[in-house]
């Protein structure tokens, strides 16, 4: 029998606290989930700083991809001898959706930023490289893996196979709100799933919703926007990635400038060098991170000790709402006052604008790579764009809410000499 038919002897089950059970029969499935760069996904966190907020929310990105993977399997088990539905594609989707976030790294979104990686185009790498998860897809077939990557990247000729993993009521959306809202414990976020999965239909080129089904959708959109803003966009959470993404500057400035660490930033050199390969990427998980956080409490750089006890300490910066561009004076007032009293305000003075973060709840159209929900009308069977259709969508689509945030460490203000320095720092920032 052809790799690719290959069947497990028994079904392996996962248990799994949002789907109760992730199903695995194929033992490329099986096979791929065994391999060090899948198994390392447990090593990250798939909401990166929000533990720090929510206690609850250690969840990793191993357990979000066998969640995504399973929604797959339900959604394609239905699709099963409907007309568009292609079953040669089976296997390609349950791999596709398995392995869509193989190369997120430790908390992504700071360390993209700060290096400049793309998470999209390591799960490439990683999928095309030299890799365990590689031999296994090539022995599937010839341009199997290449196919994989294709459906990951949406550029697969097949974009009914890629609107299952990406669209804006996709299998990756719909797991990661609900297990995002069930380890974090909040009561947004949940939706009747098993709904939507019933009213999916397949055309030429895409999935879409049964007209019947659209009260569920909406509920899913309501949920995406409570995530966003309870979950997502949370301050604590943001505060936490500001001292990261600051820890990673200093880092990196300190080895430049040829500063003697005690412990030396190894797994970190190929990211300051921009030259990081497969091997070195995946050698860097959660553990290696806080591990160096840890040991750099006792650096004798005063700011990257201080950033790293605050991180690991949870000793997080204090914030307020300050739109920098509409408060410029005191901005530079406050940018200046931090330099006089020696508060470096590079590290310690750091503005945030929730627009720079990964997640939206629902903008048609704006979104190209996207495609928008469709409904499909009865009788007649025209398409319709939800948020046509649905007032409660309407009302919240499009809608583009920037929050932005001034953080700063309270206590190192506090501590200053009662001067008219500290007096005015408090005036702009308290008053
Ligand atoms: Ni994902």
């Amino acid at each position: 029998m052809p790799y690719k038919d290959e069947q497990l002897s028994e079904e392996k089950v996962f248990k799994d606290p949002v789907h109760r059970y992730i199903h695995v029969k194929d033992q490329v499935v099986w096979d791929l989930i065994g391999t060090p760069e899948f198994q390392r996904l447990r090593r990250i966190k798939q909401l990166g700083t929000s533990y720090l907020t929510f206690h609850g929310a250690e969840h990793s990105r191993f357990n979000h991809s066998l969640g995504v993977y399973e929604i797959v399997r339900r959604i394609i088990y239905n699709f099963d001898g409907r007309p568009h539905w292609n079953t040669d594609e089976r296997l390609l989707c349950l791999c596709a959706a398995l392995l869509h976030d193989l190369g997120h790294g430790p908390f992504s979104h700071s360390f993209e930023k700060v290096f400049k990686l793309d998470h999209e185009d390591f799960t490439k790498k990683i999928i095309l490289g030299d890799t365990h998860v590689n031999q296994i897809l090539s022995r599937v077939s010839d341009n199997f893996a290449q196919n994989v990557a294709d459906v990951i990247n949406k550029t697969y000729q097949d974009k009914l196979v890629v609107s299952l993993i990406s669209s804006q009521i996709d299998a990756d959306r719909m797991d990661y709100l609900q297990r995002d809202a069930y380890f974090t414990g909040v009561s947004y976020g949940h939706f009747d799933m098993e709904r939507i999965l019933r009213v999916m239909r397949p055309i030429e080129d895409q999935v879409v919703i049964k007209e019947t089904g659209m009260h569920a959708v909406e509920d899913y959109i309501m949920s995406r926007y409570q995530m966003y803003w309870q979950v997502y966009f949370h301050p604590v959470t943001r505060s936490a990635e500001v001292i990261l993404s600051k820890i990673l500057h200093r880092v990196k400035h300190l080895y430049e400038q040829n500063y003697k660490f005690r412990l030396k930033p190894t797994h970190f050199l190929s990211l300051f060098l921009g030259n990081a390969t497969v091997k070195d990427y995946l050698r860097l998980d959660e553990p290696v991170v806080l591990y160096y956080f840890q040991m750099w409490m006792d650096e004798q750089d005063e700011i990257l000790s201080d950033l790293c006890e605050r991180f690991s300490n949870r000793h997080l910066f204090k914030y307020i709402e300050f739109n920098p561009n509409q408060q410029m004076k005191e901005w530079m007032e406050l940018y200046s006052l931090f330099k006089a009293v020696g508060i470096n305000p590079e590290y310690y003075l750091v503005d945030d604008s929730s627009s720079d973060l990964p997640y939206d709840f629902y903008r048609p159209g704006e979104e190209e790579e996207r495609l928008p929900i469709h409904l499909l009308m009865p009788k007649s069977n025209e398409l319709r764009e939800l948020s046509r259709q649905s007032d409660i969508v309407e009302s919240i689509s499009g809608k583009k809410r920037t929050d932005h945030k001034l953080y700063f460490p309270q206590d190192f203000i506090e501590a200053l000499p009662e001067d008219n320095n500290k007096k005015r720092i408090f005036e702009i920032l308290f008053d």
